[in-house]
């Protein structure tokens, strides 16, 4: 049946695949039902739109990108690919495996292009409040248009929340740091390095963005780094300007103190704690409550709302895979609401979830990880068409780039890796990463610096 109507809060990466899954249908000849998708921004692509402000957007909105200037891909593009449309159909020429953001921007866009996706958002509106009516067994939902400052409202028959988990920060309270005299930050407001030129940094955190904005940091120019650790250090091999200590206690003026005892004075301080599942649009009954985790509770398939199955989230878990990921998802999401994938009983699916979150609980290192994450998907895969694709070799990946970061953080971004969608090997980047301080498309692609490279290394052999 195809005679209801479907709503898309958000249109990243996870909207779009829910898009692009029923436009997927669409061009096989099949119904569809009626789909509106609501983007608080004035563009598509969410964290992958970049924008250079902060705090909140010009309609007073809070800013949702968390990126920044000078962003790479800090996984291989290998391991993110659509297996429906590949980096070979978008560039028609080898990309190296960790492009800049910009050109994933362009590569996510290239997809979303070719359909008719656009029309059905509506940009420059965001979700306000959500009900279940019971009555009607429909979502009622209030919407802001922020362009001409009105307010509306929906109803839905499915709700689908694709709004993205890392842009609310975490931002925990240190004694002190009240009266700390540079910059405080969250990770979220990080927009570059350069700011933090000739600098002493504080990072706070261990995961990704202490460890890339170290990293950016270092690569920029900053005097010193030093990433404070809560459970675990990094552990990564550091290069002499980049160090770990444990958590910070407590700041006097521009002086942290930490729990070794040690102390040091900072120009800066760039809080890279993580961020909250946030949905202010949702109620207690519909909101789903988790930290960040590769299996958050109430999800069926990580996807259906345990309390209220005709609502619907994508991208929610922590990211090994990411677009893909979300593809396996939204094509799973659109074959139940299409009425092909039939869920089972509200017990059996309880008792799904729990088997799932066991597994999650027993796994410890990265690569255990990365195999959970990959099961998922698998399971995911055998519901729907999405085209099959060898997950086993994405996982290999995942493990040679954990293995890679661990030998050199500084240069596992000059390593290549194969496509497991069209069997293309990367092109090696005509710059080294740490030399490469222009991250636009157009440097990137620049086939005169590629010649250049190719003559060198004639040269040298
Ligand atoms: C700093 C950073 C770097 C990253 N780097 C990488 C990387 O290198 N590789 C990788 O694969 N992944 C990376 N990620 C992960 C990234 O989150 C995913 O790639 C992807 O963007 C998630 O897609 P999404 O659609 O689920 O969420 P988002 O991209 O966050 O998109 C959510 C969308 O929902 C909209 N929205 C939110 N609330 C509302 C509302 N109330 N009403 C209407 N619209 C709303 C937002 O405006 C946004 O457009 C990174 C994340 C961060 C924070
Ligand atoms: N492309 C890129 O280069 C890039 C750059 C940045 C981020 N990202 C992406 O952004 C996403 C989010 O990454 P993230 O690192 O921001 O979040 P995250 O992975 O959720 O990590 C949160 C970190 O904050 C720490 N933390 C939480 N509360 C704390 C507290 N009260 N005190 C001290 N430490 C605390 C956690 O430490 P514990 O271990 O103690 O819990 C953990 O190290 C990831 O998907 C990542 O891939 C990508």
């Amino acid at each position: 049946m195809t005679n209801f109507k479907v709503g898309i809060i958000g249109a990243g990466p996870s909207g779009l695949a829910m898009l692009r899954a029923f436009e997927a249908e669409l061009k096989k000849g099949n119904a569809i039902p009626e789909i509106k998708c609501y983007e608080k921004q004035d563009n598509w692509g969410g964290m992958w739109n970049y924008t250079w402000r902060t705090g909140v957007g010009k309609y007073g909105e809070p800013i949702h990108g968390s990126m920044y200037k000078y962003l790479w891909s800090n996984g291989p593009k290998e391991c993110l690919e659509f297996a429906d449309y590949t980096f070979m159909d978008h560039f028609k020429k080898p990309i190296s495996s960790y492009p800049p953001r910009e050109v994933l921007f362009d590569y996510i866009q290239g997809r979303i292009k070719k359909s008719k996706a656009r029309d059905y958002i509506q940009f420059n509106t965001v979700a306000r409040w959500v009900d279940y009516l019971e009555d009607k067994k429909q979502f009622r939902v209030i919407f802001d248009d922020l362009k001409k400052n009105e307010t509306f409202e929906e109803y839905f028959d499915y709700l689908v929340v694709g709004t993205g988990h890392f842009s609310t920060p975490n931002m925990p309270y240190f004694k002190g740091i009240d009266n700390f005299p540079g910059a405080v930050m969250h990770a979220h407001d990080f927009r570059g390095a350069d700011q933090f030129i000739d600098k002493d940094i504080l990072i706070i955190g261990s995961s990704y963005s202490a460890e890339d904005i170290a990293v950016q940091c270092y690569k920029h120019g900053s005097n010193s780094i030093t990433i404070s650790y809560r459970s675990n250090p990094i552990g990564a091999k550091w290069p002499k300007g980049i160090e770990e200590r444990p958590l910070v206690t407590h700041f006097e003026d521009s002086t942290a103190y930490f729990k070794d005892g040690s102390s040091q004075k900072f120009d800066a301080v760039v809080v890279c704690t993580g961020y909250q599942h946030k949905f202010p649009f949702l109620p207690d009954n519909l909101r789903l409550k988790t930290k960040n985790c590769l299996y958050p509770d109430n999800l069926y398939k990580g996807v259906v709302f345990q309390e209220n199955t005709q609502l619907l989230f994508l991208g929610m878990q922590d990211q090994y895979y990411t677009f893909n990921m979300f593809d396996a998802q939204a094509w799973f999401a659109r074959d139940y609401m299409l009425g092909r994938i039939e869920i089972p009983e509200a017990e059996e699916r309880a008792a799904d979830i729990a088997h799932w979150m066991k597994m999650e609980a027993e796994t410890e290192t990265g690569d255990d990880h990365v195999d959970f994450q990959t099961a998922y998907i698998k399971d995911l895969m055998t519901y729907t068409d999405y085209p099959p694709f060898d997950l086993d070799k994405v996982a290999e990946m995942f493990k040679l780039w954990l293995e890679s970061k661990e030998e050199n953080i500084l240069n596992y971004r000059d390593k290549v890796y194969r496509s497991v969608m069209t069997d293309t090997l990367a092109e090696e980047h005509h710059t080294s990463w740490m030399e490469e301080l222009d991250d636009s498309l157009e440097r990137f692609l620049d086939e005169e610096e590629a010649d250049e490279k190719e003559l060198s290394k004639v040269n040298y052999y």
